[in-house]
């Protein structure tokens, strides 16, 4: 392992420590703050900076946003609120500030395609000035060793590429003629860049898992040491008939529970072993009865029983300011605009408080939709029961 890498890691082992005893000093106020639907510690905020996107991924609608708005309109409905207007550089500097004061410590920049936005460099370094991490989440098309070297001497602590297939061949199938290997320069860019700036700078792929590539995902582990990835995450495809999906209802890429089954064959033993070695592995969201994999094949990943504690501790801003409980609520969901009213405002706010309420248990139609959070809300669920929370 590189002295730089090492420096990160332990670097991250220091905040995490930090976060965890900042969360043990207030774990006295958490009871109540459940009980009353009150924001515990808002730990990270995703920045949708965009709705606007340089692809055409064949499972995501959000490129049509501007390209194709009526198709859009027609599969989504207005619900979704995906609004143009987009907050300035200096309305969401204000907003950092009130983050700074949350104590929040991680910042999200995503969209649509947050390259997109020519201030993004400019607002990394903002938040990474105010001791806060940086994520972005990119398709990679715009990232040439130009802008890595912006990216990266503007203090990005994380570059989350989405990566659908090990092969050019597979990966453009999804995204589009050349994205591969847009990204892959993108990847191999930000880790020499890193390397020249003495600053490590942890590097995810994301891939989509789909029926068309799950049997392809295991040679990624050919190319980490190739591009320099540190982690591989995977999230399987979201193909439901809920409108209120930013997603395409895509069948042909769905998961059916054969493909499931497999899935969990081909990440087990061996394979699992090395995924696990060579550090590149996040857990399938994935059940293990039947009655959940069954589930699991109608993209249904929540059970009725469950709580979700992600509104207590994350927040989602779209491009127009409006905020959302977290990403996979829809516009009817918005809790407030940060045109309007501040983030400390929001998060204690009325509509909020309401949203949170119908997580105890989880009652909310989008939920069942959710993988994104699912091993996180199934261990802090039995959690939450033994404070003996309650609704009000
Ligand atoms: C909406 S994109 C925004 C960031 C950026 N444009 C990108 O592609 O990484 C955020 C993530 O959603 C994933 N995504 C797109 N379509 C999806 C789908 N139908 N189901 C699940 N994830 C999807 C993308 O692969 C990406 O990792
Ligand atoms: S997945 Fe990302 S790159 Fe692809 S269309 Fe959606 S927003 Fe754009
Ligand atoms: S379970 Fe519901 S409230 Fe929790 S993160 Fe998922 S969509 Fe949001």
């Amino acid at each position: 392992m590189s002295t730089l890498k090492k420096r990160f890691m332990l670097a991250q082992v220091a905040r995490n420590r930090q976060k965890r005893l900042n969360a043990l000093l207030k774990a006295p106020l958490l009871p109540s703050k459940i009980r009353n639907n009150l924001g515990f510690y808002l730990v990270a905020c995703d920045f949708r900076l965009t709705w606007r996107c340089n692809s055409q991924c064949i499972f995501c609608d959000i490129w049509k946003v501007y390209r194709d708005p009526d198709s859009y309109l027609r599969d989504h409905g207005e619900g979704l609120n995906v609004s143009k207007d987009e907050m300035t550089t200096e309305e969401i500097k204000k907003v950092l500030d009130d983050l700074e004061r949350m104590k929040t410590k991680n910042i999200t920049f995503s969209g649509g395609e947050p390259t997109l936005r020519s201030d993004l460099c400019e607002l990394i370094s903002y938040a990474h000035h105010k001791g806060m991490s940086t994520i972005i989440n990119t398709n990679g098309i715009a990232i040439t060793e130009a802008y890595a070297d912006r990216l990266v001497s503007s203090g990005l602590t994380v570059a989350n590429f989405s990566i659908d297939g090990p092969t050019a061949e597979l990966h453009d199938s999804f995204r589009g003629k050349g994205v591969f290997e847009k990204a892959v320069r993108g990847i191999k860019a930000i880790r020499a860049m890193s390397e020249k700036h003495g600053r490590y700078v942890w590097i995810n792929v994301n891939a989509v898992i789909n029926k068309k590539n799950y049997m392809s995902l295991t040679q990624f582990i050919e190319r980490k040491k190739e591009w320099g990835v540190d982690s591989f995450s995977l999230g399987p495809v979201n193909v439901s008939e809920n409108e209120a999906s930013v997603y395409k209802d895509t069948e042909e890429f769905r998961l059916e529970v054969e493909d499931i089954r497999k899935i969990k064959e081909i990440f087990s033993g061996a394979t699992l072993k090395r995924f696990q070695e060579a550090g590149l592995l996040t857990r399938l969201p994935f059940g293990d009865s039947e009655e959940e994999l069954q589930q699991n094949a109608r993209n249904c990943y929540t059970h009725p029983w469950q709580y979700c504690f992600i509104p207590w501790i994350r927040t989602v801003v779209q491009p127009n300011g409006d905020v959302l409980p977290c990403c996979y609520s829809p516009g009817e969901y918005v809790v407030g605009n940060l045109k309007a009213h501040s983030i400390a405002e929001i998060w204690d706010g009325q509509a909020y408080r309401m949203f949170r309420k119908k997580c105890k248990p989880i009652s909310h139609p989008i939920c069942r939709w959710c993988f994104l959070f699912k091993h996180t809300n199934e261990r802090l669920t039995p959690f939450l029961k033994l404070i003996n929370y309650g609704a009000r």
